[in-house]
């Protein structure tokens, strides 16, 4: 970055110029008047609304409400012989200043609705608590090809942000925070389609194979204390649990399939992600409802009969998941639920017949531990470890 760029100039004129120039461009305005060549130009970050770090929560799971387009994972180990209360302390002070534009490794980048989410791992939970949520592994499904490196890890980072250039930056400069403490175990990029609306205030985008993905959840306040935000211990309260499954698909099978035979396979229609059942998009599909020739009308075997909440006996899980293309086409599913049964029962259920399973092959798996929320006064980590 050039000093100049850091002068108070032009950080003001960013300031009173900046929201005037984004409404221009937003509306279609190129007229010479909005644009000049002598003048910078906000890129899209500088004028998307920031995502406060602190709080009760962490942002990146029900904050910014639509998730951002771009996404980085980097799970990483932490040294046998490391504290982790100063570190993750050390972490969430570069979070936040990430957040606020306040750290020169940004190199310049405005940050927009930069978010960054850190977990845990099972052993680093197991070293405050044998009995904490997030202590337990994983167990093995079938359909599962993971190398050893790319299974579990101590320490997720979940940077999230509209711009594409920001996770990559923003990764950097927390790993150099974290210096010769973490060893990076592995790492995942994806990216979100075109949010399409699924209900009041709410939004879903498309996945690789082209349906809207991330329609059912907690949604209601009510519903995330019920099942997303961990109540106890006060350790965790605040935080919840994530699942992430980096799931490769063979996209050319499912392309051959007719549309009809590519609903079955889901029990939604591609187009308005409408249950086969019939209603609205927000509506939950109607597992009864039959042909009136007696045949189902959700098959036995879609998607969303097999994982649906109630049919399997667990909470909703909050479903935040990225489309990949390296090192395959597929989805990154990430999920957050207050408890791991929810994603485990739920997986085994799947695992016994459903129509979308045999289309994918899993090749990295973990689970972590989403601190709480954190603060100036309290930081990233010190329920757990102080
Ligand atoms: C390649 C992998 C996957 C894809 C492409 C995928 C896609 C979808 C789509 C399109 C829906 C319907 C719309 C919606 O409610 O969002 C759905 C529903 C759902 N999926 Fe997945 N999913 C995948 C894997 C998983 C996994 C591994 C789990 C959990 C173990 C899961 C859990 C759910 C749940 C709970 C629902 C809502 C079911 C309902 O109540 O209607 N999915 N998924």
């Amino acid at each position: 970055m050039h000093d100049a760029d850091r002068t108070p100039s032009r950080r003001a004129f960013l300031d009173a110029t900046g929201g005037a120039l984004a409404a221009g461009l937003l509306a279609g305005c190129t007229s010479d008047s909005t644009i000049r060549p002598d003048r910078p130009v906000p890129s899209a970050a500088a004028t998307l609304a920031p995502v406060a770090a602190t709080g009760r929560h962490q942002a990146g799971v029900t904050l910014p409400r639509s998730a951002q387009r771009n996404l980085l994972a980097v799970v990483a180990d932490l040294g046998t012989t490391v504290a982790p209360g100063p570190l993750l302390a050390e972490l969430g002070e570069t979070v936040r200043a990430l957040t606020a534009g306040s750290d020169p490794r940004l190199l310049g980048l405005p940050p927009g609705d930069l978010t960054v989410t850190v977990g845990l791992g099972p052993r680093l939970v197991r070293t405050a608590g044998a009995a904490l949520p997030g202590a337990a592994d994983l167990p093995r499904f079938s359909r599962e090809r993971i190398a050893s490196g790319a299974r579990g890890g101590d320490l997720l980072l979940q940077i999230c942000a509209d711009d594409p250039l920001l996770p990559p930056v923003a990764a950097a400069a927390l790993l150099d925070r974290a210096g010769d403490r973490v060893r990076e175990r592995w790492r995942q990029s994806g990216r979100r389609g075109t949010d399409v609306p699924v209900a009041k205030g709410r939004t879903a985008p498309r996945n690789v194979l082209g349906f809207i993905d991330g329609i059912v959840g907690p949604h209601t306040a009510a519903e995330r204390e019920r099942d997303l935000w961990l109540a106890g211990p006060a350790s965790v309260a605040g935080g919840t649990l994530a699942v992430l499954r980096r799931m490769e698909i063979d996209l050319t099978r499912f392309a051959a399939l007719s549309v009809a035979e590519q609903e079955a396979v889901f029990g939604r229609h591609r187009d308005s992600g409408v249950p086969l059942s019939g209603g609205t998009v927000a509506s939950g599909p109607e597992l009864g409802a039959k042909t009136p020739d007696g045949r189902y009308l959700v098959p036995v075997d879609a998607h969303v009969r097999r994982a649906n909440p109630t049919v399997v006996g667990v909470g909703h899980m909050l479903r935040r998941s990225y489309s990949t293309d390296e090192p395959a086409p597929g989805l990154l599913f990430i999920s957050f639920q207050n408890d791991l049964r929810t994603f485990t029962a739920t997986l085994a259920r799947m695992d016994a017949s459903d129509a979308l399973l045999p289309f994918t092959t899993t090749t990295a798996s973990a689970s972590f531990l989403i601190l709480p929320g954190f603060d100036r006064q309290h930081p990233l980590g010190s329920r757990l470890f102080d």
